[in-house]
């Protein structure tokens, strides 16, 4: 059997920093109201406005290859898993491949919210898996400062902006994506989304002048949600495949809240030292959190560990991926 591993990574976040002293100024919250409640320091806002997703996912593309020696007319396959698409229509990934060079593949956009990424990485597996292709990037790329009102303080303190990168190839060891368990439920779509600018309510003056463009959520509920989602879908996968807590070697939970990554790592039993965290330095950036902190701490696995990855985003979407580095 063929089983798909990660065999690059590459990432990118705008140097332009948004810290917490910066959004006392903007609105009414304070550092210390930010840090104890969402653990969140800082994160990066893409500044230059001639600049979008495309770019971000691109530049992360450009990282992986100067870190490997594939070259971009080798991808067969890109899947871009974003919720803020450079347009509504033509797909993002086709500018992606552009940018990038990627003369020789196809690609697609995915949109699974938070949980993008983690999708987008079976979907991929499962393509490298039917032999059929040999190399496939699959992209976690988001420009949430697109989309959030920085006159609200529920929602622009807790998002940024960023791409990870990922290429999958095929390996006949037991490494690689090894198992998911995803789940949707479409009754969240109330507690967490962008009303307008979809085929539902089409963009006028009346939801420019509500702010119906911009994230809208009941944090509360979504708080409670992501930690039972998060926590139920490690634990089925754990039980599926006798992982037991000791068994595994790093968690790389979506990065929206460190309460939320606390208590889901309390809930598996499981200790917060081999739970990878950035989100002090990048926010929630959306699809891109975990192939950031795969980035940021690619590092640290070392071939045959166990890792096990999970997210929860708008949908409500959510699941969790068992990995063999
Ligand atoms: N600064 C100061 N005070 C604030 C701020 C702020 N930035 N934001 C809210 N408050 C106030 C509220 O108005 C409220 O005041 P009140 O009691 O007078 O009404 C008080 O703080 C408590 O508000 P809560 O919403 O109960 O605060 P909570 O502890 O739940 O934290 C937060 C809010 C950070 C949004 C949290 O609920 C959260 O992280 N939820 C998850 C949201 C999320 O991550 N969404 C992203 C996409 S989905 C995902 O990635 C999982």
């Amino acid at each position: 059997k063929t089983n798909a591993t990660i065999t690059a990574i590459g990432g990118f976040v705008p140097e332009t920093i948004l810290d917490n002293k910066t959004l006392e100024k903007m609105v009414d919250t304070s550092d210390q109201w930010i840090t104890s409640r969402t653990g969140i320091k800082e994160r990066r806002i893409l500044s230059d406005k001639t600049l979008a997703t495309s770019d971000m996912a691109a530049f992360a593309i450009k990282n992986l290859i100067e870190n490997s020696n594939i070259d971009p007319s080798e991808i067969d396959c890109l899947i871009l898993a974003t919720s803020t698409p450079d347009h509504i229509l033509a797909p993002t990934a086709s500018i992606v491949c552009e940018k990038a060079g990627l003369k020789n593949a196809w690609g697609f956009d995915l949109n699974a919210a938070c949980s993008g990424f983690l999708y987008a990485l079976s979907v991929g597996a499962s393509l490298i898996e039917s032999n059929r292709y040999q190399k496939v990037l699959v992209i976690g790329a988001d420009q949430m400062s697109a989309i959030v009102n920085y006159e609200d303080r529920n929602t622009c303190i807790l998002f940024g902006d960023g791409a990870g990168a990922v290429l999958l190839e095929p390996t006949s060891s037991d490494l690689g994506v090894i198992d998911n368990v995803f789940k949707t439920d479409g009754n969240g779509i109330q507690f967490l989304s962008v009303p307008a600018g979809g085929s539902l309510f089409p963009a006028s003056e009346e939801t420019v002048a509500n702010k119906k463009h911009f994230v809208q959520q009941d944090g509360r509920t979504v708080f409670k949600n992501a930690i039972k989602g998060m926590s139920s879908a490690c634990q089925e996968i754990m039980e599926r495949n006798e992982l037991a807590s000791e068994k595994i070697d790093w968690i790389i939970p979506h990065q929206a809240n460190l309460r939320i990554i606390q208590a889901v790592s309390d809930a598996l039993d499981f200790p917060i030292e081999k739970v990878k965290i950035n989100i002090e330095k990048y926010g929630n950036t959306t699809a891109a959190t975990i192939p950031l902190c795969l980035w940021d701490f690619k590092d640290d696995f070392k071939a045959g560990q166990n890792l096990l990855i999970t997210a929860f985003g708008a949908g409500f979407t959510w699941g969790s991926t068992f990995l063999k580095w």
